[in-house]
């Protein structure tokens, strides 16, 4: 991607929204005044099936130059946000618009927003290639992007010419991401993306994700795992039971966190109680060690200040995923989930 596409985004859009949320500058060649954009936004979008309500009123936005983590247990309904994103499931209420318009009124949509929802929903019998060059002439490309893609995300010419159904998981994902960069997107949109991929890709699929919003792209992307989010993330956006339960940068997020939990190992555990209890710090036996309400340097001065030699220190908060956990309690299952079938899928 160059410099970052504004323009055409501009060529293509007569009127863009102007908000209050988070924008993207776009300068008109005409007039040279710079217009603002909102590059994703999801207002009070609400998806149910029946009785049953998928998706409950969420209001988000994602901004260009970030990427940015939608977190949610199994079932929270991040693939049926996205897929009302990418237009392939009406919303019951509410709007989804990337760069002001609904994805299905944006002109060669795939030259804007990239998309990977499921990336074993291409033809099995195709093989990568074709499935690669097929979008590459549905939205104008030339035929060289196809090699470039695969190169980017080092599918072999090998493995290219194999059918997709002979593809492994990993190998669907790159293929799924190619497809999804082909048109040079100023969006990325990607539903579990790091499924399927060896530690390797991951890493490579991180630094790839972080460059492309380096670049000025806006990228959202859905995980059930905490981890893999938490560490490519600008901003986190926590779903649970259909609804949002918190959003923020993940320093904003632990700021709700109690931190003052600390693990600690010593050679005189009486010494180390004694002073805890002075304290008034509560303590447990954890393993071999304590666990101490109070953070680790506190724990630390403690132990100085009772000449008690520690041989281990460190957090005993578990941070983001404590909140994770607790935040959407109310959508972790114990017991296997009954969807509803049907519906417009
Ligand atoms: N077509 C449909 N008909 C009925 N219920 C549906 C349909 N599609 C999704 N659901 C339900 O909506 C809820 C949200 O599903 P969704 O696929 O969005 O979850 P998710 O957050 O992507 O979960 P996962 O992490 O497992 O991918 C689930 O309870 C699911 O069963
Ligand atoms: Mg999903």
């Amino acid at each position: 991607m160059t410099g970052f596409t504004a323009l055409r985004l501009w060529e293509d859009l007569p009127t863009p929204m102007v908000g209050e949320a988070s924008f993207l500058g776009v300068m008109c060649p005409e007039t040279r005044t710079v217009r603002l954009v909102t590059m994703i936004e999801i207002d009070s979008l609400t998806k149910r099936y029946g009785a049953f309500t998928a998706v409950d009123d969420v209001s988000m936005t994602c901004q260009p130059g970030k990427v940015t983590g939608f977190l949610g247990p199994n079932g929270a309904g991040k693939t049926t946000t996205m897929r009302i994103m990418a237009g392939l499931t009406p919303p019951t209420r509410g709007s989804a618009t990337i760069g002001g318009r609904r994805f299905s009124d944006i002109p060669n949509p795939g030259r804007h927003v990239g998309v990977l929802l499921d990336a074993s929903a291409q033809h099995g019998g195709r093989t990568g290639r074709e499935i690669l060059t097929l979008g590459a002439k549905q939205m104008g490309l030339p035929a060289s992007r196809v090699d470039e893609m695969l190169e980017v995300v080092s599918l072999s010419p090998q493995e290219a010419k194999r059918r997709l159904r002979h593809y492994s998981l990993g190998m669907r994902q790159r293929l799924g991401i190619a497809h999804a960069l082909l048109g040079d997107p100023e969006v990325l949109i990607l539903d579990e993306p790091a499924n399927g991929l060896d530690p390797a890709g991951i890493r490579w699929m991180r630094t790839l994700l972080k460059s492309y919003a380096d670049r000025g792209g806006t990228v959202l992307l859905s995980s059930h795992l905490l981890h893999e989010v938490e560490q490519i993330a600008d901003e986190i956006i926590l779903i649970g039971h259909g609804k949002i339960v918190a959003q923020g940068t993940k320093q904003e997020l632990l700021a709700g966190v109690d931190q003052a939990l600390s693990l600690v190992s010593s050679l005189d555990d009486v010494a180390l109680i004694a002073a805890a209890n002075a304290a008034g710090y509560a303590f447990e036996r954890a393993g071999q060690g304590l666990r101490i309400s109070a953070a680790p340097a506190d724990v630390g001065r403690l132990a100085l200040e009772a000449r008690v030699v520690l041989t281990d220190l460190r957090s005993g908060s578990a941070g983001l995923e404590d909140l994770f956990l607790e935040l959407t309690s109310e959508t972790q299952r114990e017991t296997p989930h009954t969807a509803t079938e049907g519906g417009a899928r």
